[in-house]
Order: structure tokens, then sequence, then C-alpha cells
């Protein structure tokens, strides 16, 4: 196990704005021992004192401005981690009626996300490679040696100037990557307006003094408690420690994933969509979605981690985008301010997001656009052959296609990868047959299967 950033100046550096290279929390995804145990919530037993402080600061809702908000109101444990409502987007700030900008992710699996990064295409793999961490090796971290990485050097910043096709953003945390890691991003919400809303960090410091100065002191020493930064850090450093150590946050319990390993049979519709997913022809989601496992036996997360725009369409549920004007434009804003949002070739790109868990999802895309797997499969697939049945007609009655982009954007827009290298009125990748049994095979990807269950089902 390697740690390259001392998570201590995480927070510090990230207010600053600066990027770092190569900050990376992960752990080797192994599947636990018995699958079907480790979905119980609330067991913080084998949590480590770290890790269970993290644990209380996921639920406490007195770290928000309104009182009654904490992380697990949008990262609801009984729904993934994400929200179980029909909301595009949910409501936060001091009376809870302020609307958030982007739909709520998932918090499970995001512990081998690498930092951000511009570069090749396969330099996530290896940052995830480098930086393997074993829930055995658990609070280890807290004292393992350190070594900034810095600011960015001119060299990263070149090459992210550069158009040349095979450098691509990659990692990081939220849709748009601003934040490298897991301890980095614990202090965003709590300041958000549109979420938990405290005032500012000190804020955040002072209420963490006065609910957490024991705790916090007894782990980290009265130090850390006298310095606003250092106490904030530590409690992102807490959190992204319970979402590491917390088995309910990967279990890698589904279908697909006893099926990987030899214990389950994918039923005929099952098998057809996992075939149509991979084949490069079709579906061709596995290029982006990774679904296998590597050949150290770690199971597959379902994201390369790369960025791509696809150019979902506007969604007028967010009220934001009442405002002709406003457009969210991923990497580029507006919740990012850096040296990569100020690159045009980065504006409309957004993480590609794991599919666990995807059919637990009330809502899909960074936008919340689409409410249905089927719906979203077929976007991929007529996008370009069907735009009339994608996107909205403007005020002249032509088809608005890539409404959700300014048009100076639009040239990022993938027209490369297959499903989304056709034209108009060539036949869509996946015709409706396809597209049910694409979605039959996403469904295997949810957390908690029962082998024993299935299997008297199937014997009926
Ligand atoms: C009001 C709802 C809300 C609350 C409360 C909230 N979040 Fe989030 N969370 C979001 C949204 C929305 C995003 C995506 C934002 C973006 O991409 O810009 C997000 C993203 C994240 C991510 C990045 C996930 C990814 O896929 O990259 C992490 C980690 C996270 N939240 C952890 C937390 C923690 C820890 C807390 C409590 C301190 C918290 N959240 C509280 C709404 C919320
Ligand atoms: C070129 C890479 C790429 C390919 C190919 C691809 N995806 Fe995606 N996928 C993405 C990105 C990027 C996003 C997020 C886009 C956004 O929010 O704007 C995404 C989002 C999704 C989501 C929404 C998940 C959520 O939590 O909101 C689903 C479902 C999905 N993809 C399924 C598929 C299926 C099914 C296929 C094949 C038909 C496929 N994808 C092919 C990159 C890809």
């Amino acid at each position: 196990m390697s740690l390259k950033v001392n998570h201590r100046l995480l927070p510090l550096i990230a207010l600053a704005g600066v990027s770092l290279a190569g900050a990376t929390i992960g752990m080797a995804n192994e599947p636990a021992a018995d699958l079907a145990t480790t979905d119980a919530y609330g067991d913080t037993a084998s949590l480590s004192a770290v890790a269970q402080l993290g644990h209380k600061l996921f639920y406490d809702p007195s770290l928000s401005g309104s009182g009654q908000m904490s992380c697990a109101t949008c990262h609801d444990p009984n729904n993934h981690y994400a929200p179980a409502n029909d909301r595009a987007v949910q409501l936060g700030g001091p009376h809870l009626d302020q609307p958030g900008i982007r739909a709520v992710p998932s918090l499970a699996y995001k512990m081998s996300t690498p930092s951000f990064s511009v570069g090749a295409e396969s330099a996530a793999d290896e940052a995830a490679e480098a930086a393997p961490m074993t829930e055995a090796s658990g609070v280890a971290l807290a004292n393992a040696p350190v070594a900034v990485a810095g600011p960015l050097t001119a060299q990263a910043v070149v090459k992210a100037d550069s158009n040349a096709p095979d450098l691509v953003p990659q990692g990081g945390m939220f849709w748009d990557g601003r934040v490298d890691s897991l301890e980095e991003q614990a202090l965003q919400p709590m300041i958000s307006p549109f979420e938990m809303a405290n005032a500012d960090a000190a804020a955040v410091y002072a209420k963490l003094k006065q609910g957490y100065g024991k705790d916090i002191a007894a782990l980290f020493g009265n130090n850390v408690l006298n310095d606003q930064d250092m106490t904030i850090a530590e409690v992102g450093f807490a959190l992204a420690r319970y979402q590491i150590e917390e088995p309910s946050f990967h279990p890698y319990s589904s279908k697909y994933d006893y099926y990987l390993r030899g214990k389950a049979t994918l039923s005929d519709a099952e098998m057809r969509g996992l075939k149509l997913f991979d084949d490069p022809n079709k579906g061709n989601c596995a290029s982006c979605h990774l679904d296998k496992m590597t050949g150290d036996g770690q199971m597959p997360n379902f994201t390369d981690f790369e960025f791509e725009a696809l150019g979902a369409p506007r969604n007028a549920d967010i009220p934001a985008n009442a405002d002709a004007k406003y457009y969210d434009t991923g990497i580029c804003g507006p919740l990012r301010n850096d040296t990569y949002s100020a690159q045009p070739q980065n504006c409309g790109l957004f993480k590609t997001p794991t599919l666990r868990n995807v059919a637990t999802r009330h809502v899909f895309f960074h936008n919340g656009v689409y409410r249905s797997l089927e719906d979203v499969t077929r976007f991929y697939v007529k996008r370009d052959t069907n735009p009339d049945e994608i996107y909205p007609k403007d005020a002249n009655g032509k088809v608005a296609k890539y409404n959700d982009l300014p048009a100076q954007y639009q040239a990022n827009i993938d027209v490369i990868d297959a499903p989304m290298n056709r034209k108009l009125s060539d036949a869509p990748a996946l015709n409706d047959t396809e597209i049910v049994d694409v979605v039959a095979f996403l469904k295997t990807l949810t957390d908690g299967y029962d082998p024993k269950k299935d299997g008297v089902k199937a014997a009926n």
C-alpha cells in the first residue's frame, strides 16, 4: 500500500484551487468471504476508531446549517448510498428548499477512484493498480509516510493543453472530477449553499469542536483541534475511512459478481444483454463501463473513470435550467474553477459513473434527465440515428440536438465510440428487444443477491 498525499493538507490545497497529481485512495476490491452477510448496515464493530468517528459524522444532521441534513439524507444507506426519492436534484440549504444542480451519485464503489489527471487512456487503470489498499491495512494509513505531490507540474499543464486525442481527463470526485479524493471531498457538501449549507469552513470548525472535540483530540491529538484546517482535514479523513472500511459501500454481492466467480447462472435474457453490452458493434458499453475481472482477480467497477461528453438532453426539472443562458458544462463549471475548467476541449465532459446498483437509481446521467434504463439505453443508440426521438424541437420546429451544451462546445461530444458513431437514418445499434436484454443485464448489478432464493425461483 502506498499513500502518496498528506491527507492533512488536502482540504487546504483543494480550497486554494490547486490540483494534485497522483493522490489516490484505493483498496483491493476483493469480494468479502461471505457475500450474503456483508450487506448489513450499522454494525460498526469491525471499523477502526477513525472510521467509527466517520460513521457518526456521516449520520449527524447537526453538522448542517438546517440542523436536519446529514450525508445520509442524500446518500441513503438503504438505497446503495443514493437518494431513494424521484427528484432529479435534491433540496438542501438552510431551509431545505434550495435545489441542487446535479443528480446525486451513489457513494458505493468510490474507493478505487484515481485522482483527477489528464493523460493516456490507460492511466486510470495504472493509478488504480498503483495504490491498492486492503481493508486489513486499514488505519495504518494515518501513519503512512507521506509525500505531497504538489501543485501541477509544468509538464502536466502542457499535456492538458495539448489536443492530442489520447489525452483524456480521468478520475477525481464529483461528476466534474474537481477534487481528488474522498478525504478532500467531505468539506464541500458541508459548505455548499444548496446542500448542508454551513456559512463557511469556520462554521464547520466550530460545530466540529463542539460536537466532536473529545473524539478528535483523542484520535488525532490536541494540536489538531486547535487548528481549523487540520481539524477539517482529519474529519475528511474520518469520513473517507468510514466509506473505505464499511463493507456496505462495496459489498460486491450482485448476481453478476456471483456469476463472475462461477456461483450463479445468468438467465437467457441477462446473458444476451451481457453479450450486447460487450459487443463493440452493438452496445459497446463495456468499452467505458468495464465489466471484466482483472488478471489478479479484482472485480470490475463498471467505469474506466474517464470523462466523456455524451450530449444528454437538457432537463427542465432542474430549476437552474429555467435560465436559457445557464449551462452545466461539467469540467468547465459552474462548480469547477481551475486550469482544466478553462480549457474548451473539456467543456461538456462528465465522469463515467459506475453501473453497479444502477437499477436502483431513480434518475440517470449528471442532470437526471432519464428515469428508466430503457430510456438511457435508447439514448445511446438513437441519439444520432433518430435524434427527433431524443431531443425536443426548437421554436422553428427543428430538432434541438445536443440542446444542453452551447454550440461552441458541441464538437467535444463523442461521435467516435460505438454506438454513438452512427449517422442519421442508419439503423440503431440495438433494436427494442435488444434494449430490453441490455436492461435485464444491468439489473444483475444490484448488490444483495441471494443465490438460494434465485435457485428456488428458477426451479419453480
Ligand atoms: C443535498 C444532498 C447532498 C448531501 C447532504 C451530501 N451530498 Fe454528496 N453529493 C451530492 C451531489 C449532488 C453530488 C454530485 C455533485 C457534483 O458532481 O458536482 C455529490 C457527490 C459526492 C461524492 C462524489 C461521488 C462521485 O461519484 O464522484 C462524495 C464522495 C460525496 N458526495 C460524499 C458526501 C459526504 C461525505 C457528505 C456529508 C459530509 C455528503 N456527500 C453530503 C449531494 C449531497
Ligand atoms: C464512450 C464511453 C461510454 C460508452 C460507450 C457508454 N457509456 Fe454509459 N456513461 C458514460 C458517461 C460519460 C456517462 C455519464 C454521462 C453524463 O452524465 O453526462 C454514462 C452514464 C451512463 C448511465 C447513467 C448512470 C447514472 O448513474 O446516472 C447508464 C445507465 C449508462 N451509462 C449505461 C450505458 C450503456 C447501457 C451503454 C451501452 C449501450 C453505455 N452506457 C455506453 C460513458 C459511456
